[in-house]
């Protein structure tokens, strides 16, 4: 009877009050005070991912992406595929191998195709890389320039002259006069067995007196 006193003692607004906590109680656990807290979108039973989780697997499968790039690049310098063309072999069409005594420029290597006859020093083939040992302008065959045979002393017609130091050079790209210090480099040169041209252009032989001596006999 006391206690009934005491709940009608109350005022209005302390009733209201714990009405709302209790209102508010059953909307946070709808299902008692064990119940999961299920985020929108997510399954129920599944770990919540967090927003930089995903953005820190993101960031590190970009970066292992791109290593594994630069290591292929790496590789691949390391263990280059066959180069043709200059810095690697050039096979000459056969129409572009010259006669005895002729000469051929091969733009593809870079160098003269020169077939030496007897009184040249031949005879055979010899790939003369066409940079002057000089400061590397590109020499050029100059069929009418007349210059005095070292050997003889005979003027003497058709020499290489390199056009900006005058480097002058015989057929099988010896050094007779300017400020080159040697004779025209050469190029390794190979024939097959059906007389085919092959020249490695990333072989490359510093030039001296004994150019002549490398023709290789077709
Ligand atoms: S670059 Fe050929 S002589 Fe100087």
């Amino acid at each position: 009877m006391a206690e009934e006193e005491t709940q009608e003692e109350q005022p209005a607004e302390a009733k209201e009050g714990v009405v709302e906590e209790k209102r508010a109680a059953r909307e946070i656990a709808p299902h008692g005070p064990s119940a999961a807290v299920v985020v929108a979108g997510q399954v129920p039973g599944t770990p919540i991912v967090s927003r930089r989780k995903v953005l820190q697997v993101g960031i590190f499968a970009g970066l292992g992406a791109a290593a594994a790039g630069i290591g292929a690049c790496g590789l691949a310098n390391l263990y280059p595929s066959e180069v043709s063309g200059f810095g690697g072999t050039v096979t000459v069409d056969p129409g572009d191998v010259p006669p005895p005594g002729g000469k051929t420029q091969i733009a593809s290597g870079r160098f003269w195709l020169v077939n030496l006859n007897a009184e040249q020093g031949g005879p055979g083939l010899l790939a003369l890389w066409w940079k002057c040992p000089h400061l590397g302008c590109t020499v050029p065959w100059r069929p009418t320039f007349v210059f005095p045979d070292p050997l003889t002393g005979a003027p003497k017609q058709g020499w290489f002259r390199c056009p900006c130091h005058g480097s002058t050079y015989t057929d099988a790209g010896v050094r007779v006069f300017g400020p080159a210090p040697r004779s025209m480099d050469t190029m390794a040169l190979s024939v097959d067995a059906n007389g085919r041209v092959t020249v490695d252009t990333g072989s490359v032989t510093n030039g001296s007196p004994d150019n002549a001596d490398r023709a290789l006999r077709i």
